[in-house]
Protein backbone atom coordinates (compact mmCIF):
# COMPACT_ATOMS: atom_id res chain seq x y z
CA UNK A 1 0.00 0.00 0.00
CA UNK A 2 1.39 3.16 -0.54
CA UNK A 3 3.97 4.43 1.87
CA UNK A 4 3.14 8.31 2.06
CA UNK A 5 0.24 7.01 4.00
CA UNK A 6 1.88 4.74 5.99
CA UNK A 7 1.01 5.53 9.71
CA UNK A 8 3.49 4.10 11.73
CA UNK A 9 6.28 5.55 13.34
CA UNK A 10 9.51 3.68 13.59
CA UNK A 11 12.32 5.97 15.13
CA UNK A 12 14.02 7.15 18.14
CA UNK A 13 11.65 9.34 20.02
CA UNK A 14 9.40 9.43 16.80
CA UNK A 15 5.93 10.07 18.28
CA UNK A 16 3.87 6.86 17.57
CA UNK A 17 0.56 6.81 15.65
CA UNK A 18 -0.95 5.94 18.86
CA UNK A 19 0.16 6.07 22.56
CA UNK A 20 -1.30 2.84 23.40
CA UNK A 21 -0.90 1.07 26.95
CA UNK A 22 0.19 4.30 29.00
CA UNK A 23 -2.83 5.81 30.37
CA UNK A 24 -1.96 4.91 33.73
CA UNK A 25 1.92 6.86 33.81
CA UNK A 26 0.73 9.58 32.78
CA UNK A 27 -1.87 10.23 35.16
CA UNK A 28 0.88 9.89 37.35
CA UNK A 29 2.37 12.17 35.74
CA UNK A 30 -0.40 14.72 35.77
CA UNK A 31 -1.41 14.29 39.52
CA UNK A 32 2.16 14.80 40.03
CA UNK A 33 2.46 18.42 38.62
CA UNK A 34 -1.00 19.24 39.55
CA UNK A 35 0.44 18.30 43.65
CA UNK A 36 3.58 19.96 43.37
CA UNK A 37 1.80 23.44 41.72
CA UNK A 38 -0.11 23.89 44.64
CA UNK A 39 2.21 23.09 47.03
CA UNK A 40 2.10 19.51 48.31
CA UNK A 41 4.30 17.12 48.19
CA UNK A 42 4.98 14.40 45.62
CA UNK A 43 7.58 12.05 44.59
CA UNK A 44 9.07 12.91 41.52
CA UNK A 45 9.13 10.33 38.65
CA UNK A 46 12.21 8.73 36.89
CA UNK A 47 10.89 6.52 34.19
CA UNK A 48 12.43 3.14 33.63
CA UNK A 49 12.74 0.44 31.04
CA UNK A 50 15.21 -1.34 28.13
CA UNK A 51 16.10 0.35 24.82
CA UNK A 52 13.39 1.61 22.34
CA UNK A 53 10.65 0.75 24.81
CA UNK A 54 8.93 4.47 24.34
CA UNK A 55 10.50 6.52 27.21
CA UNK A 56 11.65 9.46 25.15
CA UNK A 57 7.89 9.52 23.20
CA UNK A 58 6.46 9.43 27.48
CA UNK A 59 9.05 12.67 27.92
CA UNK A 60 7.94 14.74 25.70
CA UNK A 61 4.41 13.95 25.79
CA UNK A 62 4.92 14.49 29.66
CA UNK A 63 6.62 17.91 29.02
CA UNK A 64 3.25 18.66 27.00
CA UNK A 65 1.38 18.19 29.62
CA UNK A 66 3.76 20.61 31.88
CA UNK A 67 3.40 23.18 30.12
CA UNK A 68 -0.51 22.67 29.52
CA UNK A 69 -0.29 23.09 33.29
CA UNK A 70 1.27 26.07 33.52
CA UNK A 71 5.13 25.19 33.81
CA UNK A 72 7.99 26.33 32.40
CA UNK A 73 10.33 23.29 31.42
CA UNK A 74 13.26 22.83 29.99
CA UNK A 75 14.36 18.80 28.57
CA UNK A 76 17.77 17.78 27.77
CA UNK A 77 19.16 14.36 27.24
CA UNK A 78 22.13 13.60 29.12
CA UNK A 79 25.25 11.76 27.27
CA UNK A 80 28.22 10.07 27.49
CA UNK A 81 30.33 12.68 27.48
CA UNK A 82 28.71 15.61 29.19
CA UNK A 83 28.99 16.67 32.65
CA UNK A 84 25.35 17.44 34.56
CA UNK A 85 27.17 20.84 34.60
CA UNK A 86 27.82 21.33 31.28
CA UNK A 87 24.28 19.79 30.29
CA UNK A 88 21.95 21.88 32.69
CA UNK A 89 23.60 25.64 32.87
CA UNK A 90 22.45 26.86 29.41
CA UNK A 91 18.91 25.36 29.97
CA UNK A 92 18.62 27.26 33.31
CA UNK A 93 19.93 30.84 32.14
CA UNK A 94 17.16 30.53 29.18
CA UNK A 95 14.64 29.56 31.99
CA UNK A 96 15.49 32.00 34.05
CA UNK A 97 15.81 34.75 31.12
CA UNK A 98 11.87 33.45 30.47
CA UNK A 99 10.88 33.84 34.38
CA UNK A 100 12.77 37.31 33.91
CA UNK A 101 10.74 38.32 30.94
CA UNK A 102 7.02 37.53 32.89
CA UNK A 103 4.96 39.90 35.32
CA UNK A 104 6.01 40.30 38.71
CA UNK A 105 8.62 41.82 41.23
CA UNK A 106 10.93 40.96 43.62
CA UNK A 107 14.87 40.17 43.16
CA UNK A 108 14.89 36.45 43.17
CA UNK A 109 15.36 35.85 39.36
CA UNK A 110 17.87 38.52 39.01
CA UNK A 111 19.42 36.20 42.33
CA UNK A 112 19.14 33.13 40.02
CA UNK A 113 21.15 34.59 37.68
CA UNK A 114 24.19 35.74 39.91
CA UNK A 115 24.31 32.25 41.45
CA UNK A 116 24.14 30.24 38.33
CA UNK A 117 26.84 32.70 37.07
CA UNK A 118 29.00 31.31 40.55
CA UNK A 119 28.29 28.16 39.92
CA UNK A 120 29.57 28.16 36.33
CA UNK A 121 32.22 29.32 37.62
CA UNK A 122 33.09 27.20 40.41
CA UNK A 123 32.25 24.52 38.08
CA UNK A 124 34.83 25.99 35.02
CA UNK A 125 37.33 25.92 37.84
CA UNK A 126 36.90 22.00 38.92
CA UNK A 127 35.96 20.66 35.12
CA UNK A 128 37.09 22.85 32.73
CA UNK A 129 34.14 23.56 30.72
CA UNK A 130 30.69 25.51 29.90
CA UNK A 131 31.22 29.24 28.62
CA UNK A 132 27.97 30.68 29.32
CA UNK A 133 27.85 34.48 28.79
CA UNK A 134 25.98 35.83 31.70
CA UNK A 135 26.75 39.75 32.21
CA UNK A 136 26.08 39.75 35.87
CA UNK A 137 28.37 39.68 39.27
CA UNK A 138 28.25 36.17 40.61
CA UNK A 139 27.13 35.74 44.12
CA UNK A 140 29.98 34.69 45.67
CA UNK A 141 29.45 31.80 48.51
CA UNK A 142 26.07 30.24 47.00
CA UNK A 143 26.36 27.13 44.75
CA UNK A 144 30.26 27.77 44.30
CA UNK A 145 31.82 25.25 46.70
CA UNK A 146 32.66 23.23 43.45
CA UNK A 147 31.32 20.41 45.06
CA UNK A 148 28.26 19.32 42.86
CA UNK A 149 26.44 17.87 45.61
CA UNK A 150 26.73 20.91 47.66
CA UNK A 151 26.46 23.01 44.92
CA UNK A 152 23.31 22.11 42.92
CA UNK A 153 20.61 21.76 45.71
CA UNK A 154 21.33 25.67 46.27
CA UNK A 155 21.42 26.17 42.58
CA UNK A 156 18.20 24.84 42.79
CA UNK A 157 16.99 26.21 45.70
CA UNK A 158 17.40 30.13 44.22
CA UNK A 159 16.09 28.65 41.05
CA UNK A 160 12.78 27.54 42.08
CA UNK A 161 12.54 30.62 44.49
CA UNK A 162 12.71 32.50 41.43
CA UNK A 163 10.37 30.75 39.70
CA UNK A 164 8.29 30.40 43.05
CA UNK A 165 7.97 34.67 43.17
CA UNK A 166 7.00 34.63 39.65
CA UNK A 167 4.48 32.14 40.41
CA UNK A 168 5.59 29.56 37.45
CA UNK A 169 6.22 26.08 38.46
CA UNK A 170 9.42 24.70 36.80
CA UNK A 171 10.09 20.83 35.48
CA UNK A 172 13.17 19.98 34.37
CA UNK A 173 13.21 16.83 31.99
CA UNK A 174 15.68 14.38 31.48
CA UNK A 175 16.16 11.84 29.08
CA UNK A 176 18.92 8.99 29.32
CA UNK A 177 19.68 9.62 32.76
CA UNK A 178 21.69 6.87 33.45
CA UNK A 179 24.99 8.56 31.75
CA UNK A 180 25.33 10.74 34.96
CA UNK A 181 27.82 9.36 37.17
CA UNK A 182 27.33 8.10 40.45
CA UNK A 183 28.03 11.86 41.91
CA UNK A 184 26.00 13.60 39.22
CA UNK A 185 22.92 11.19 40.47
CA UNK A 186 23.55 11.73 44.05
CA UNK A 187 23.86 15.49 43.50
CA UNK A 188 20.30 15.33 41.89
CA UNK A 189 18.79 13.31 44.64
CA UNK A 190 20.12 16.02 47.16
CA UNK A 191 18.37 18.54 45.13
CA UNK A 192 15.48 17.00 44.63
CA UNK A 193 15.21 16.28 48.40
CA UNK A 194 15.90 20.06 49.23
CA UNK A 195 13.07 20.93 46.49
CA UNK A 196 10.60 18.50 48.45
CA UNK A 197 11.94 19.64 52.16
CA UNK A 198 10.81 23.08 51.36
CA UNK A 199 8.00 23.09 49.17
CA UNK A 200 9.17 24.29 46.39
CA UNK A 201 7.70 24.11 42.90
CA UNK A 202 10.38 22.43 40.93
CA UNK A 203 9.76 18.73 39.24
CA UNK A 204 11.96 16.19 37.49
CA UNK A 205 10.87 13.99 35.17
CA UNK A 206 13.71 11.24 34.60
CA UNK A 207 13.91 8.82 31.70
CA UNK A 208 16.73 6.09 31.52
CA UNK A 209 18.04 2.58 31.45
CA UNK A 210 17.46 1.04 34.99
CA UNK A 211 19.93 3.42 37.27
CA UNK A 212 18.31 2.14 40.99
CA UNK A 213 20.29 -0.76 41.74
CA UNK A 214 23.74 1.45 40.67
CA UNK A 215 23.14 3.65 43.10
CA UNK A 216 24.90 3.12 46.92
CA UNK A 217 24.45 4.05 50.14
CA UNK A 218 22.75 7.07 51.39
CA UNK A 219 21.53 7.89 47.75
CA UNK A 220 20.10 4.55 47.18
CA UNK A 221 17.71 5.37 50.13
CA UNK A 222 16.77 8.97 49.85
CA UNK A 223 16.16 8.09 46.03
CA UNK A 224 13.36 5.10 46.86
CA UNK A 225 11.78 7.76 49.33
CA UNK A 226 11.98 10.81 47.01
CA UNK A 227 11.18 9.62 43.49
CA UNK A 228 8.49 6.76 41.89
CA UNK A 229 10.13 4.90 39.33
CA UNK A 230 7.58 3.48 36.96
CA UNK A 231 8.40 0.51 34.99
CA UNK A 232 7.98 1.06 31.32
CA UNK A 233 8.13 -2.43 29.46
CA UNK A 234 6.66 -3.89 26.48
CA UNK A 235 3.00 -3.70 25.78
CA UNK A 236 0.43 -6.65 26.76
CA UNK A 237 -0.97 -8.57 23.96
CA UNK A 238 -4.05 -6.59 23.96
CA UNK A 239 -2.25 -2.74 23.59
CA UNK A 240 0.13 -4.50 20.84
CA UNK A 241 -2.98 -5.26 18.86
CA UNK A 242 -4.24 -1.81 19.82
CA UNK A 243 -0.82 -0.18 18.81
CA UNK A 244 -1.16 -1.65 15.09
CA UNK A 245 -4.74 -1.93 14.52
CA UNK A 246 -6.51 1.37 15.59
CA UNK A 247 -3.81 3.96 13.18
CA UNK A 248 -4.79 1.71 10.04
CA UNK A 249 -8.25 1.80 10.83
CA UNK A 250 -8.31 5.17 10.69
CA UNK A 251 -7.82 5.22 7.44
CA UNK A 252 -10.38 2.26 6.32
CA UNK A 253 -7.25 -0.62 6.34
CA UNK A 254 -7.11 -3.64 8.84
CA UNK A 255 -4.97 -6.10 9.85
CA UNK A 256 -5.73 -9.86 10.00
CA UNK A 257 -6.01 -11.27 13.75
CA UNK A 258 -3.47 -13.81 12.68
CA UNK A 259 -1.40 -11.36 11.36
CA UNK A 260 -1.50 -9.65 14.52
CA UNK A 261 -0.93 -12.60 16.23
CA UNK A 262 2.30 -13.44 14.42
CA UNK A 263 3.53 -9.92 14.74
CA UNK A 264 3.12 -10.26 18.52
CA UNK A 265 5.31 -13.35 18.70
CA UNK A 266 8.21 -11.20 16.58
CA UNK A 267 8.22 -8.61 18.72
CA UNK A 268 7.30 -9.59 22.23
CA UNK A 269 5.01 -6.68 22.21
CA UNK A 270 8.05 -3.75 22.31
CA UNK A 271 7.54 -0.52 20.89
CA UNK A 272 9.96 0.01 18.85
CA UNK A 273 9.65 -3.36 16.94
CA UNK A 274 6.07 -2.95 16.59
CA UNK A 275 6.34 0.23 14.31
CA UNK A 276 8.57 -1.49 12.57
CA UNK A 277 6.72 -4.46 11.78
CA UNK A 278 3.59 -2.50 11.26
CA UNK A 279 6.00 -0.12 8.86
CA UNK A 280 6.90 -2.95 6.72
CA UNK A 281 3.91 -5.32 6.27
CA UNK A 282 1.74 -2.02 5.57
CA UNK A 283 4.19 -1.09 2.72
CA UNK A 284 4.30 -5.00 1.53
CA UNK A 285 0.40 -5.42 1.87
CA UNK A 286 -1.06 -4.90 -1.54
CA UNK A 287 -4.88 -4.34 0.11
CA UNK A 288 -6.50 -4.40 3.08
CA UNK A 289 -6.88 -6.41 4.84
CA UNK A 290 -3.07 -7.02 5.76
CA UNK A 291 -2.83 -10.93 6.01
CA UNK A 292 -0.15 -13.59 7.85
CA UNK A 293 1.51 -13.73 4.73
CA UNK A 294 1.70 -9.95 4.16
CA UNK A 295 3.60 -10.26 7.73
CA UNK A 296 5.69 -13.23 7.47
CA UNK A 297 7.27 -11.60 3.87
CA UNK A 298 7.90 -8.25 5.55
CA UNK A 299 9.46 -10.19 8.14
CA UNK A 300 12.16 -10.75 5.50
CA UNK A 301 12.45 -7.19 5.36
CA UNK A 302 12.54 -6.05 9.00
CA UNK A 303 15.33 -8.27 10.52
CA UNK A 304 17.96 -7.32 7.95
CA UNK A 305 16.68 -3.40 8.62
CA UNK A 306 17.08 -4.52 12.67
CA UNK A 307 20.16 -5.24 12.32
CA UNK A 308 21.47 -2.72 9.67
CA UNK A 309 20.24 -0.15 12.67
CA UNK A 310 18.67 -0.63 15.58
CA UNK A 311 21.54 -3.28 16.64
CA UNK A 312 24.21 -2.71 14.40
CA UNK A 313 24.87 1.13 15.89
CA UNK A 314 25.41 -0.46 19.16
CA UNK A 315 27.28 -3.26 18.21
CA UNK A 316 29.56 -1.22 16.00
CA UNK A 317 30.59 0.44 19.64
CA UNK A 318 32.30 -2.58 21.06
CA UNK A 319 35.48 -3.79 21.85
CA UNK A 320 36.11 -7.21 20.55
CA UNK A 321 36.54 -8.43 24.39
CA UNK A 322 33.26 -7.00 24.99
CA UNK A 323 31.22 -8.20 21.60
CA UNK A 324 32.64 -11.90 23.22
CA UNK A 325 31.07 -11.11 26.64
CA UNK A 326 27.36 -10.24 25.03
CA UNK A 327 27.74 -13.42 22.39
CA UNK A 328 28.45 -15.34 26.17
CA UNK A 329 25.56 -13.97 27.65
CA UNK A 330 23.28 -14.72 24.24
CA UNK A 331 24.42 -18.04 24.33
CA UNK A 332 22.63 -18.31 27.22
CA UNK A 333 19.94 -16.83 26.33
CA UNK A 334 17.58 -13.73 26.53
CA UNK A 335 18.64 -13.50 30.31
CA UNK A 336 19.08 -12.26 33.04
CA UNK A 337 22.01 -14.18 34.08
CA UNK A 338 24.28 -14.59 36.54
CA UNK A 339 27.74 -13.33 36.19
CA UNK A 340 29.14 -16.51 37.42
CA UNK A 341 27.44 -18.76 34.29
CA UNK A 342 28.53 -16.15 31.86
CA UNK A 343 32.33 -16.46 33.57
CA UNK A 344 31.96 -20.01 32.91
CA UNK A 345 30.34 -20.00 29.08
CA UNK A 346 33.85 -17.86 28.58
CA UNK A 347 36.04 -20.40 30.95
CA UNK A 348 37.10 -17.53 33.41
CA UNK A 349 36.88 -16.57 36.72
CA UNK A 350 34.44 -13.85 37.69
CA UNK A 351 36.27 -11.24 39.03
CA UNK A 352 38.38 -11.20 35.85
CA UNK A 353 35.04 -10.13 34.05
CA UNK A 354 34.90 -7.16 36.49
CA UNK A 355 36.36 -4.18 33.83
CA UNK A 356 34.98 -5.72 30.78
CA UNK A 357 31.80 -5.88 32.85
CA UNK A 358 31.96 -2.10 34.09
CA UNK A 359 32.32 -0.92 30.40
CA UNK A 360 29.31 -2.28 28.66
CA UNK A 361 27.21 -0.70 31.59
CA UNK A 362 28.81 2.25 30.88
CA UNK A 363 27.79 2.27 27.73
CA UNK A 364 24.11 1.33 28.32
CA UNK A 365 24.70 -1.98 26.68
CA UNK A 366 24.09 -4.20 29.96
CA UNK A 367 22.40 -3.48 33.31
CA UNK A 368 22.37 -5.14 36.93
CA UNK A 369 18.78 -5.93 37.37
CA UNK A 370 19.98 -7.74 41.01
CA UNK A 371 22.97 -8.09 42.70
CA UNK A 372 25.20 -11.16 40.51
CA UNK A 373 22.75 -10.57 37.40
CA UNK A 374 23.33 -9.40 34.10
CA UNK A 375 21.13 -8.68 31.67
CA UNK A 376 20.53 -6.97 28.10
CA UNK A 377 19.58 -3.43 27.84
CA UNK A 378 18.27 -3.82 23.56
CA UNK A 379 15.27 -6.13 23.44
CA UNK A 380 16.07 -9.47 21.73
CA UNK A 381 19.57 -8.42 21.45
CA UNK A 382 20.63 -12.45 22.13
CA UNK A 383 18.90 -13.61 18.59
CA UNK A 384 20.80 -10.63 17.30
CA UNK A 385 24.30 -11.28 18.52
CA UNK A 386 23.79 -15.04 17.61
CA UNK A 387 23.01 -14.06 14.12
CA UNK A 388 25.78 -11.24 14.46
CA UNK A 389 28.81 -14.01 15.41
CA UNK A 390 27.12 -17.34 14.98
CA UNK A 391 30.26 -19.33 15.16
CA UNK A 392 30.86 -19.37 18.97
CA UNK A 393 32.18 -21.87 21.18
CA UNK A 394 31.21 -21.93 24.74
CA UNK A 395 34.14 -23.12 27.14
N1 LIG B 1 2.94 3.37 23.65
C1 LIG B 1 3.41 3.15 22.42
N2 LIG B 1 2.66 2.52 21.50
C2 LIG B 1 3.14 2.30 20.27
N3 LIG B 1 4.36 2.67 19.85
C3 LIG B 1 5.16 3.31 20.70
C4 LIG B 1 4.73 3.58 22.04
N4 LIG B 1 5.73 4.22 22.68
C5 LIG B 1 6.74 4.33 21.79
N5 LIG B 1 6.41 3.80 20.61
C6 LIG B 1 7.30 3.73 19.44
O1 LIG B 1 8.47 3.05 19.86
C7 LIG B 1 9.63 3.60 19.27
C8 LIG B 1 10.67 3.93 20.35
O2 LIG B 1 10.25 4.99 21.19
P1 LIG B 1 11.31 5.83 22.05
O3 LIG B 1 12.38 6.35 21.17
O4 LIG B 1 10.53 6.78 22.87
O5 LIG B 1 11.92 4.69 23.00
P2 LIG B 1 13.02 4.83 24.15
O6 LIG B 1 12.54 3.98 25.29
O7 LIG B 1 13.30 6.26 24.41
O8 LIG B 1 14.29 4.12 23.49
P3 LIG B 1 15.86 4.37 23.81
O9 LIG B 1 16.12 3.73 25.15
O10 LIG B 1 16.57 3.66 22.69
O11 LIG B 1 16.10 5.85 23.80
C9 LIG B 1 9.17 4.79 18.45
O12 LIG B 1 9.13 4.39 17.10
C10 LIG B 1 7.78 5.09 18.97
O13 LIG B 1 6.95 5.61 17.95
MG1 LIG C 1 15.02 7.39 24.27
Amino acid sequence: MDPIKNPFSPGAGSPPPELVGRDEVLEQARILMGRVRAKRPEKSLLLTGLRGVGKTVLLNEMERIAQQNGYRSILVEAHEEKSLAALLAPHLRRLLFDLNRMAGTGDKVRRGLAVLKSFIGAVRVSIGEVEVGLDIEPEQGTADSGDLEVDLPDLFTVLAEAAEERQTPVAILIDEIQYFSQSELSALIMAMHKMQQRQLPLVLLGAGLPILPGLAGESKSYAERLFSFPDIGPLSRADAAKALQDPVNLVQVEFEVTALQEIFRLTHGYPYFLQEWGYQSWNHAACSPITLEDVRNATARVIPRLDANFFRVRFDRLTPSEKNYLRAMAHLGPGPHRSSDIASVLGCKVTSLGPVRAKLMKKGMIYSPTHGDMAFTVPLFDEFMRRAIPEFQAR
